[in-house]
């Protein structure tokens, strides 16, 4: 791969960065409660007996395993080592101030509390599109006061995550947008909300304020402003009432059929919308993660193996937290059992098409799906890799069996959609190569200096085919957490992005934190080992994972840890190697991007983990400045950092649930962001860009 341009004269390398003082509590309590239904307080729903890394290191550690990582190693010599450099190698070449690559040459942003965005000298950004603005033609302005559904129906959702872009053919600096909203924070949409009372109108526009949006957007190259465009021909909403069409091989099974589709092939809706990510065809996928909080009564359900599948995926014991039984029986898993089973897949949708419905595909498996991001094998086959964000759970990836049709013709595009139906789910078994009593739960490298192994993709199921004793290739799918289980997963810190660097192939995964790693109950958690090495795991952290010949198609793969993440004066941390006096603190690796130079980015979710503000990092992934992490934008107060677009001329990010901080209220915001004192706070898309000469906008980290 080429190597990111060193360059000379650049600014150097950063002065260390003060902490303020640490606060423990990370994520306030509306956010716990309203996009997870409170998971960090609930008991881990993985109760299966499976291997823990410890016990899979001593015994599985074979010399085909040692050899597999090694090879893995050797194909990517010259390309991605993932050998890290010592600390102390490191620190002597942090000291002569090594060039900063190519993209990341801008002023870390010092860590900060700030009700606002807060980016480098030289940039600058303007909102592009903030909850309840027009998405629709024709839709009505926001009024906080006054809300409906029918309003809320052709206006940008709430919490929106995930953010992608796609050109528009032939429109200049035109772009289709797509942003997910995740979840519904009632308590601060609406003024006196009673939780125990909800009216049907709350209720209805939190199902339209679910959901997704496609719109199209327009860049005006001479001041750098991204501004919405009201078009009547791509902009529309998705919402908790759309229809999307189930396909793959589980569609249609009697385990996805209610009383309202008796086809199981026509859902109602998507929610919890968290990541995501945009297709090599130019679709856009996301994922329906934490779908279990809408459903309500699970303990009502009595019969083992339905009990168990509901247990599995943590589906609400009693009534829900926003009520919705209470208005559609569909969310009451005691009159509609099936309907639950029509949430936690990848959803897909074409903007460039409207008239073509959302599909959710079974062939990626049923779980708290984060999001799926697709790279190609050089046969052109599709690879979507996937993570399931709970603790404990697992790493997935879908390999396609057609390869992807080139071309923008109608039969490619519908070609196209059809990638992500017919396939092979695999899950991912991580292996380590250092004796595991050198991971002692501390963080402390072990002796071999590196936190790192080998690893197998084992299949679940090939279209109709199962590869799971006792299940069937439909229970694979549906319940596919079980199946994983089954076949001794490796369970992990709650696995956010897994992303491909498009530069040079190598897998990024973030692993947002866990800190029930090394508690006690061993029923339900696990202990430390090499790939999730840290007890008490708060911080999360970052591991690189090369696949065998790097090819994503193959079945073995080589990992390394990149970063533990936290405060750099934390002995538990670990930034590649680099030198950690010069690195910005970072807290729950969320999501990840790459920029057009092979740097990655990575935004947070700490929820002031580190009592600073969530933001997006930049983070070098080569040469002498390996594993510095510098702070690039830091969101509002309470906002979490989503839906980083990174390019060489602009970056998207979404700051969700800004003042999100406990005891706040429309009548006591906390945050007033963006509109300023007075105002309620809304989350929103900002476009960030940097000043260059003569006020035109410049170039990203140049
Ligand atoms: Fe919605 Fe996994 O974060
Ligand atoms: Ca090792
Ligand atoms: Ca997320």
């Amino acid at each position: 791969m080429a190597l990111p341009r060193p360059e000379t004269g650049r600014r150097s390398a950063p002065v260390p960065l003060p902490l303020l003082t640490r606060r423990h509590g990370g994520r306030q309590g509306l956010t716990c409660q309203y996009r997870c239904g409170n998971a960090c307080a609930h008991d881990e729903p993985n109760t299966s007996g499976n291997e823990y890394f410890g016990d899979v290191m001593a015994r599985v550690m074979s010399r085909r395993g040692v050899l597999r990582a090694g090879a893995v190693l050797t194909v990517t010599a010259g390309a991605t080592s993932l050998t890290t450099a010592c600390s102390t190698e490191a620190s002597t070449e942090a000291a002569q101030a090594p060039a900063l690559p190519q993209g990341l040459a801008y002023e870390p942003v010092p860590p900060n509390t700030t009700d606002a965005i807060t980016l480098p000298p030289g940039y600058e950004s303007n909102v592009v599109i903030r909850w309840g603005d027009p998405v629709v033609p024709g839709a009505p302005e926001f009024d906080f006061e006054n809300q409906t559904a029918e309003a809320q129906a052709g206006q940008f959702g709430y919490n929106n995550d995930f953010c992608g872009l796609v050109p528009l053919r032939g429109a200049g600096e035109r772009y289709l947008m797509f942003s997910n909203h995740e979840y519904t924070i009632e308590p601060l949409m609406f003024r006196g909300y009673d939780p125990a009372n909800p009216s049907e109108e709350q209720y209805l526009i939190g199902l339209a304020a679910h959901g997704l949006t496609v719109m199209v957007v327009e860049r005006d190259r001479g001041t750098g402003r991204m501004t919405p465009v009201l078009d009547g021909q791509y902009n529309r909403r998705y919402t908790g009432t759309s229809e999307f069409v189930l396909d793959g091989p589980a569609a249609g099974s009697e385990l996805l059929r209610t009383s309202a589709d008796a086809s199981g092939t026509r859902v109602l809706g998507t929610f919890n919308n968290c990541a995501g990510g945009v297709t090599p065809w130019g679709t856009f996928l996301s994922g329906e993660e934490n779908f279990n909080q809408y459903f309500a009564n699970a303990a009502t359900v009595t019969e083992p193996v339905a009990a168990a599948r509901l247990q599995r995926y943590g589906i609400t014991e009693e009534a829900s937290d926003r009520l919705w039984e209470r208005f559609d029986p569909r969310f009451d898993v005691a009159q509609e059992p099936n309907e639950v089973n029509r949430f936690g897949w990848i959803v897909e949708v074409d903007p460039h098409d409207p008239a073509a419905p959302p599909a959710k595909h079974t062939a990626l498996g049923r779980f708290k799906h984060e999001g799926a991001t697709v790279r190609l094998a050089d046969d052109g086959r599709a690879v979507a890799y996937m993570g399931d964000d709970e603790r404990f759970d697992y790493v997935y990836k879908f390999v396609s069996d057609e390869p992807m049709r080139e071309g923008d013709s109608r039969a490619a595009r519908e070609h196209n959609r059809t990638l992500l139906t017919r396939g092979t789910l695999y899950v991912a078994r991580f292996t380590g190569d250092s004796p595991a009593g050198e991971i002692d739960g501390s963080g402390r490298l072990p002796a071999d200096g590196a936190f790192d192994g080998g690893g197998e993709w084992i299949a679940l199921a090939a279209g109709d085919r199962s590869f799971v004793e006792g299940m069937s290739a439909e229970e694979v799918y549906v319940f596919t957490r079980e199946a994983a289980d089954a076949v001794g997963a490796t369970k992990m810190d709650r696995p956010e992005d897994v992303q491909a660097n498009p530069r040079t192939g190598t897998v990024y995964l973030a692993l947002t934190n866990n800190t029930d790693r090394g508690k006690a109950d061993a029923a339900r958690t696990a202990g430390p080992h090499e790939a999730n090495p840290r007890v008490d795991n708060k911080h999360g952290h970052v591991i690189e994972l090369v696949e065998e010949g790097n090819d994503p198609t193959a079945t073995g793969f080589g990992w390394s840890i990149l970063l533990l993440c936290g405060d750099p004066n934390d002995p538990a941390t670990y930034f590649g190697g680099f030198d950690k006096s010069q690195v910005s603190p970072i807290s729950s690796p969320d999501n990840l991007a790459f920029d057009p130079h092979g740097n990655l980015w990575v935004s947070t979710d700490s929820g002031l983990e580190l009592n600073i503000n969530d933001g997006l990092y930049g983070v070098s992934l080569e040469g002498p400045t390996r594993g510095r992490t510098t702070l690039f934008a830091s969101v509002p107060t309470g906002a979490e950092c989503c839906g980083p677009v990174v390019t060489e001329e602009f970056v998207l990010i979404s700051p969700q649930h800004p003042g999100d901080v406990d005891e706040a209220s429309p009548e006591a915001p906390k945050s007033t962001w963006p509109g300023g004192p007075g105002t309620q706070p809304r989350p929103s898309v900002v476009n960030i860009w940097r000043v260059g000469r003569a006020g035109q906008p410049g170039r990203i980290g140049d």
